[in-house]
């Protein structure tokens, strides 16, 4: 076993994969959605935090009441996905501080005390988690294609009414169909990007 992902596994999860936009009618079963998240969860947050959530919105009547907040461009593939995810924050992770960083159980009192604090740090980490789960999809064989365009307001009051959890990307899952990518764009280059100190 090698300690290093090998080019076939480089390829698979970034310099081949891209973002699908039509999807084959191939199903995706809830136990390789499950499989996703067991692979995302490891990927690490601060404090162990984990604010996450996910809810996968099945073909039929719950489909349908996602697809009406999807912005125009953004509903007829987000109605043929097979399985389509919705990340969103927990804005009340800290409930389960005691049991995710249980040698620092008092952590939890402290982001009950200060909004701001627990709302950034859901924020920050539940996006990076969803920057995790893109590539978890990718690593079960799957293309993702994740979309921020959608009403969130209007997604929320859908299906998260009490207002705990607050949606920040939607992301279609699936096997790629017919004529499945927009043409690649261009990536930075390391003299745009990097800096040394
Ligand atoms: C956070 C995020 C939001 C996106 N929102 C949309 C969207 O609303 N609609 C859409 O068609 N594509 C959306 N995309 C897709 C991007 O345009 C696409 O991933 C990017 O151009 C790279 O494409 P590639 O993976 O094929 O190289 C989004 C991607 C990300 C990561």
């Amino acid at each position: 076993m090698s300690d290093y992902l090998d080019p076939s596994g480089k390829h698979l999860l970034f310099t081949g994969a891209r973002t699908a936009n039509t999807f084959a009618e191939t199903p995706v079963s809830d136990a390789e959605l499950t499989d996703i998240w067991e692979l995302a969860k490891w990927a690490p947050t601060s404090a162990n935090s984990q604010p996450l959530r996910v809810l996968y919105v099945h073909p039929g009547e719950g489909r349908d009441r996602l697809v009406k907040h999807m912005n125009e461009g953004n509903r007829a593939k987000t109605a043929a996905a097979p399985a389509v995810a919705v990340l969103a924050m927990d804005t009340e992770f800290h409930e389960h501080i005691p049991t995710v960083l249980p040698f620092r159980p008092e952590l939890k009192d402290a982001f009950a005390a200060n909004e701001t604090m627990r709302t950034n740090t859901a924020t920050f980490n539940a996006t990076l988690q969803a920057g995790y789960f893109i590539l978890a999809v990718r690593a079960h064989g799957l293309a993702a294609g994740p979309m921020s365009g959608f009403d969130a307001d209007g997604l929320n009051a859908e299906f998260f009414p009490d207002g705990r959890f607050r949606a920040l990307l939607v992301v279609n899952i699936g096997h790629p169909g017919e004529n499945p990518w927009f043409a690649r764009l261009p990536r930075l280059s390391p003299d745009d990007v990097l800096q040394w100190a």
